[in-house]
């Protein structure tokens, strides 16, 4: 591959890997839309999301895939990107202060290659997943020469394989008492705000080819305008300090009793905001709380797929949003099972796909949001 067509692969801007033809159902009206189409195996929510120029993914585990051949085979065929759910977070990678321990994260970088899907780098800058010897052993002396060596070696050990690197993770905390609404983090705490363009210049340096990303949560609701704003203050310093930073990531993990909140328009005009510091914008965890919704499966599938619809609607309307994951692709691994568990102690179904790898209204709900989408810039 010459380095255009390199870079073209990593962000997704060819369909030159396409093999799959488009599914011609849903062009017509939109009561067309609503019916249900045939789901032959060629059909793909990878398939879908190509065809307009989008990427669609999962965050998973090289372990659960070796482990579960059924799980395997979804994600090989429903998936054009993969995010490690774990294996690059310092806790994973960092043994000890002085060893990496890549054996996870290289796993699924070959996973992905041999499937011909794009890689996501998950996450670089933390204030979650650190080590246990973390605590005792950086501090306000060391603190840059670890954040600058850790940055350096993972991005660096991952350079040219990277769609893109979720750089920073959740530094907004707008209960912290400062008037950036940045979290009380060791990092912050050590460094100071500069730590966050001592992050992105490193990984800039250490990997030119991945788009670097700020990944945000907590940003759709009518409730969230200070954490959106405060998103917007810290995109827009990076900016004006000219900080190599790419793209948004919002997380969206979505549902729950706080899904009534949701503010399709504020959260709407915020992509815009994003989209005019020049900035891309992935969805990069989506999955949709349960524990809200009646037990009945039926109902509460309904309920879980009309979520997807409405934030997907929302999110896709905007061209510059170009990347969708979900936060794992089958309710058989879900990090919901633990964080959110339902009162009625049902097994949760946040998830495009059911234990089974089969598909839900979920999967339809996306796959109708990427037919309905307009055709992303191929270039
Ligand atoms: C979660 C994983 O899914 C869990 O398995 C792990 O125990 C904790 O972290 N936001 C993020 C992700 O950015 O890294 C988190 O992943 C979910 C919330």
């Amino acid at each position: 591959m010459d380095a255009l067509t390199r870079r073209a692969f990593l962000h997704g801007t060819t369909r030159a890997a396409v093999g799959v033809s488009v599914v011609a159902w849903g062009c017509g009206s939109e009561a067309e839309q609503e019916t249900e189409p045939p789901s032959p195996e060629s059909d793909s929510l990878a398939a879908r999301a190509r065809a307009r120029g989008l990427l669609y993914g999962a965050a998973v585990e090289a372990d659960r895939l070796s482990s579960d051949g059924a799980f395997s085979a979804a994600v090989a065929r429903e998936c054009n990107i993969l995010v490690p759910e774990v294996s690059m977070k310092w806790a994973a990678l960092r043994p000890t202060a002085s060893s990496y321990d890549f054996t996870r994260g290289d796993a699924l970088a070959a996973i992905a290659r041999s499937n011909g899907q794009r890689l996501r780098g998950h996450t670089l800058v933390w204030h979650q997943a650190l080590p246990a010897w973390f605590a005792t052993t950086v501090d306000a002396g060391n603190a840059e020469r670890f954040l600058r060596e850790h940055i350096a070696s993972v991005a660096g050990h991952y350079a040219g394989q990277m769609h893109s690197w979720d750089v920073v993770n959740e530094a907004i905390d707008t209960s912290s008492g400062r008037a950036d609404g940045l979290r009380d983090t060791p990092w912050l705490r050590f460094l100071g705000p500069r730590h966050l363009d001592l992050a992105f210049t490193t990984a800039a340096t250490a990997d030119p080819a991945a788009l670097l990303t700020y990944n945000e949560y907590g940003l759709e609701l009518t409730s969230s305008a200070a954490r959106r704003q405060a998103t917007l203050g810290l995109l827009t310093g990076l900016k004006d300090r000219g900080v190599p930073v790419h793209a948004l990531g919002i997380q969206g993990h979505v549902g729950g009793a706080a899904w009534s909140q949701f503010d399709p328009v504020a959260f709407g005009d915020f992509v815009d905001r994003v989209v005019t510091l020049g900035l891309k914008v992935f969805i990069t965890e989506l999955d949709v709380r349960d524990d809200h919704l009646p037990g009945d499966q039926t109902q509460r599938d309904q309920g879980v797929a009309a979520i997807y619809k409405a934030y997907l609607e929302t999110a896709l309307a905007r061209p510059q949003v170009t990347t969708v994951l979900t936060w794992g692709l089958s309710d058989k691994y879900t990090w919901l099972a633990s964080q959110s568990p339902r009162g009625d102690k049902l097994p949760v179904r946040p998830l495009p796909l059911d234990n089974a790898m089969q598909r839900k209204p979920a999967w339809q709900a996306v796959a109708e949001a990427f037919q309905r989408a307009v055709a992303r810039p191929t270039s």
